[in-house]
Formats: structure tokens, C-alpha cells, sequence
């Protein structure tokens, strides 16, 4: 086969100079035709959009063409040529083909329109289809719209470890590190395990957030953000939890909590921007596939200013909700933690925008967020969307040493592993706030997926982790 340099198709698509000899590679979507001329759908994952490969068939080896088969892998050089029929205006007339890979017959994504759970299965396929395609370029663009966002803005990437002795959201749900082995566990006189052996001569687990690390590097370099794996051991099978997830946390000083609530809108609206901008194809693709709302759902984010309202004053609103006679599976009062099914009520019903909820109770708030006067809530802040419920939670950090110190206590958290966070807060203590966003969170609103193990690779979740 002659040698041509390899055009994208996404690049190929672009083009008018028709004449021009080209090669494209990729896998076939569909084979279609008459006895003398088919047509062939390749696509090569640079884009949603295929490209047409028109091949007349006398002038090609019969075996050859035999194996030219749904899901095959294919070098085409030939002529690009202006088109009538494809959809697209510029399609291949084939000169030379030779067959990559041939496609066994077994190739689960034969017929279109598969369930997105059997699709689950085929986790190590599923990139082959329209759908994960367009969802994982999302899933690229976004990553880069975030780094770009904050670099733009003076925050260093900072990169906090995923092995830790400490729990920073205090919720015990972490997996353990262990090198011990499990059926030979050493004791010690009490009957705990002897960590002491283990790997790191003490307990470890992976983390559940980078914020604590955050936090000190926040400290001394300013403003700083994290944005790599979290994990969390709850045994939550819903369609917003995953054991495995990325997650964005930045973390500024001197910022008090309007100025974090202030980044968290702008963040979150340029990320919104960033996907009709730059992913227009692939979101008009899941628009018109699954959720027709999608785009007008995206524009809508943007248009207003999110709405900012105390926990208490939410309360009031889902209380005469419930008075009115508005029915929700899990109770409202004060000092719940609330449902999606509330947050939802607040965002689609109520206000009908998002909604930044501040100054909760403490108890159902981790130890590290600034106490109010009131002796009751404390400074944090959730970010509530449309579909999703919760997508950001943050606060203003507890800046106090003492009165970190005693929620500590109060918590009964080891201060053998708090030692060193404490020690920011004994030198040269500032205010400061910080807020993480969980990325499957923003995935599943900027996609309009209804599942966030369909905006993962590869999803981890309870009794799951195949691939
Ligand atoms: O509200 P969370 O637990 O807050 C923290 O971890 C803080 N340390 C953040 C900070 O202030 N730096 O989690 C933050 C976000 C949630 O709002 C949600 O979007 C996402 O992470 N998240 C999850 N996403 C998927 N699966 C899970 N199990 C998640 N748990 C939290
Ligand atoms: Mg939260």
C-alpha cells in the first residue's frame, strides 16, 4: 500500500481541497450497499462524526473485502471527494484497503441501541460506541477547561497523596492500605491489629479528599487546587455515588466564605461555557439521542446568578412545601441532612436555578469548618444543581486553633494524625476557604447521563470492579 500520512477525520471532515490523495484509519461502524458499490462508516475517535468510505467493489480482492465486517480495523488511502448522501460533505473514494484487524464475529456491538447497563459489561468496548465516545472527549475537555481555569487565575496544581493515615472528612469511610496478611494478622495485648507491622508501622487508607494537604499547601502558596482520585467506602448504589471518583479542590487564602462561593460560580459557569464551546458536536449528540433538555438545561446554568440561601431558610421553604401537601420520601427538619430529593425541590421546583446553600448545622458538617457565633452551624457551603442535587461541597475553614482544637476533641478525632494540620493554624493562622467538586458530578450535568458510572471509564462501586 502506498504510504500517505494519516489524516484525523475530525480534520478530514474540515477540508474542501477534494482531489486531494488521503488516509484515514479507524474502525467500521456500519457496511452498507448494492453488489457493485458499498459504503462504509469509519470512525476513528476523533470525532462523533464518521467519515464515508465508497468502495467500488470490482476493483477490490473478494477475500479482502470478506472481511470488512462491523467493528473490523481499517487503513483506507484514497481520493477525497465532495458528497451527496453522506451527511457529510466530504467522503473517500477508496483506492487501497488493507485490514488492520479483522473483527471477530462475536463483536458484542453489532445493532445499535443497547442498554446502557449491557453496555456496562462491555465496559472495555463501550468507548467503541457513539454514546462513550462522546462522553469521554467530554470528559477530556472538561479536565483541560479546569486546569485552564485555575491556571488562568494564579492557583498551582498541587499534588496531595492518595495513601493517608488521616481521615479528613471524618466520616470513616475509607478503604485500608495493608501489606499484613490477612490470615496470619498480628495482635497486640489488647487484641488490635498490631499495625505496627504493617507497611507504614501504622494504619493507612486511601483518601477520601486532598483537602487537609490542601490546606497547608493553600497556606504558603497562596491559592492552590488538587484534582485527582478520592475514595470512599460507602455502600451507596446510587446513580451519584462511585467508591472511586476524581475530585477538584481548591483551596485559597484569605478568602472568606462569600469569596469561595464567588469561585465556585465562576468556576462552575466557565466549565458549563467550556463544554457548549468546545464539545459542541458530542453535546448536541447526547442532546438529541437521550435528554432534549440538555443544551437549554447547560444555557440555563449560565444565564443567572446562582441563588445563595442559609440551611435554615431551606428548611422553611421544604417545610411549607410539606405543608402544601408536596410529599418527599425521607423526613424535613432542622439539623437533617438533606436528600437529593430536597435539593432537587429547592433547584427544579422552587427557585428553578442553582442554589448555594450555606451555614448548616455542625453535626452533620465536618470538624474543620468555621463555627458561627450561633454556636449551632458552622460556614460551609453546598453547591445544588439541577438533576444532580449535590455537585460542590466546601466552607470557610475553622482558622482558630483553639476552637479546632475543641471540635476535635468533641469529635474524639486521634490527634496523633492531626498534629501536623493543627500546626497551621499555630503558625501564622489565616483565614482561609476551599471547596471540592466532584468531576463525575459535573460530568453527569454537562453530559445529561443519567447513571455516573456511565461518565467513568471504568467504575468502581460496591461489589464492582471489573476491568
Ligand atoms: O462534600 P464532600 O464530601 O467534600 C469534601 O470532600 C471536602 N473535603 C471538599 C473541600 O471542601 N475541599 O465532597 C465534595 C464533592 C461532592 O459535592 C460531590 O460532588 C462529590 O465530591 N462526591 C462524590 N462524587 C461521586 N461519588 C461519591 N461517592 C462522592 N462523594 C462526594
Ligand atoms: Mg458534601
Amino acid at each position: 500500500m502506498e504510504k500517505i500520512s494519516r489524516t484525523k477525520i475530525v480534520d478530514l471532515l474540515k477540508r474542501d481541497d477534494f482531489g486531494a490523495k488521503v488516509n484515514v484509519k479507524g474502525w467500521v461502524r456500519t457496511r452498507r450497499g448494492s453488489k457493485q458499490v458499498n459504503f462504509i462508516a469509519l470512525n476513528d475517535g476523533s470525532t462523533i462524526n464518521n467519515v464515508q468510505i465508497v468502495v467500488d467493489l470490482a476493483s477490490f480482492d473478494e477475500e479482502m473485502l470478506k472481511q470488512i465486517t462491523t467493528g473490523a480495523c481499517l487503513s483506507v488511502n484514497g481520493e477525497m471527494v465532495e458528497s451527496v448522501g453522506s451527511g457529510q460533505k466530504v467522503e473517500v473514494q477508496a483506492r487501497e484497503i488493507e485490514v488492520l484487524g479483522i473483527c471477530d464475529n462475536t463483536y458484542p456491538l453489532q445493532k445499535k441501541g443497547h442498554s446502557m447497563e449491557f453496555l456496562r459489561e462491555i465496559a472495555h468496548l463501550r468507548p467503541r460506541t457513539n454514546t462513550f465516545g462522546a462522553v469521554f472527549r467530554i470528559r477530556h475537555h472538561m479536565a483541560i477547561a479546569i486546569h485552564k481555569f485555575f491556571h488562568e487565575r494564579g492557583f498551582y496544581y498541587f499534588h496531595t497523596p492518595i495513601i493517608t493515615a488521616s481521615d479528613a472528612e471524618g466520616a470513616g469511610q475509607m478503604f485500608q492500605v495493608t501489606t499484613l496478611d490477612m490470615r496470619h494478622l498480628g495482635r497486640t495485648e489488647d487484641g488490635a491489629v498490631k499495625y505496627d507491622d504493617d507497611f507504614f508501622g501504622k494504619q493507612a487508607s486511601l483518601t477520601v479528599s486532598g483537602q487537609l494537604e490542601g490546606e497547608l499547601a493553600a497556606t504558603a502558596l497562596g491559592a492552590i487546587y488538587t484534582f485527582g482520585p478520592t475514595f470512599r467506602a460507602e455502600n451507596s448504589n446510587t446513580p451519584r455515588h462511585l467508591a472511586e471518583f476524581w475530585m477538584i479542590e481548591p483551596e485559597v487564602a484569605f478568602n472568606d466564605i462569600t469569596d469561595n462561593m464567588d469561585l465556585a460560580e465562576e468556576f462552575i459557569k466557565y466549565c458549563v461555557q467550556w463544554a457548549l464551546d468546545n464539545c459542541a458536536d458530542d453535546v448536541k449528540f447526547l442532546n438529541d439521542m437521550f435528554d432534549k433538555g440538555l443544551v437549554e438545561r447547560l444555557q440555563g446554568v449560565l444565564k443567572d446568578d446562582f441563588v445563595r440561601l442559609s440551611y435554615t431558610e431551606g428548611i422553611k421553604i421544604l417545610e411549607s412545601a410539606v405543608a402544601n401537601g408536596r410529599k418527599f420520601e425521607f423526613p424535613v427538619y432542622w439539623g437533617v441532612d438533606l436528600a437529593s430529593e430536597h435539593e432537587r425541590y429547592l433547584v427544579e421546583e422552587h427557585f428553578k436555578r442553582p442554589v448555594i446553600l450555606t451555614d448548616y448545622p455542625k453535626e452533620i458538617k465536618a470538624f474543620y469548618m468555621k463555627q458561627n457565633e450561633d454556636g449551632k452551624t458552622v460556614r460551609a457551603m453546598d453547591v445544588l444543581f439541577p438533576k444532580i442535587g449535590e455537585i460542590i461541597g466546601g466552607s470557610e475553614r475553622e482558622a482558630d486553633y483553639e476552637k479546632l482544637q475543641s471540635r476535635i476533641d468533641e469529635l474524639h478525632i486521634p490527634m496523633k494524625d492531626m498534629w501536623w494540620y493543627l500546626d497551621t493554624r499555630k503558625f501564622g493562622t489565616c483565614p482561609h476557604s476551599g471547596f471540592g467538586l466532584g468531576f463525575e458530578r459535573l460530568l453527569l450535568f454537562v453530559t445529561g447521563m443519567a447513571n455516573i458510572r456511565d461518565v467513568i471509564p471504568f467504575p468502581r462501586t460496591p461489589r464492582n470492579a471489573e476491568f
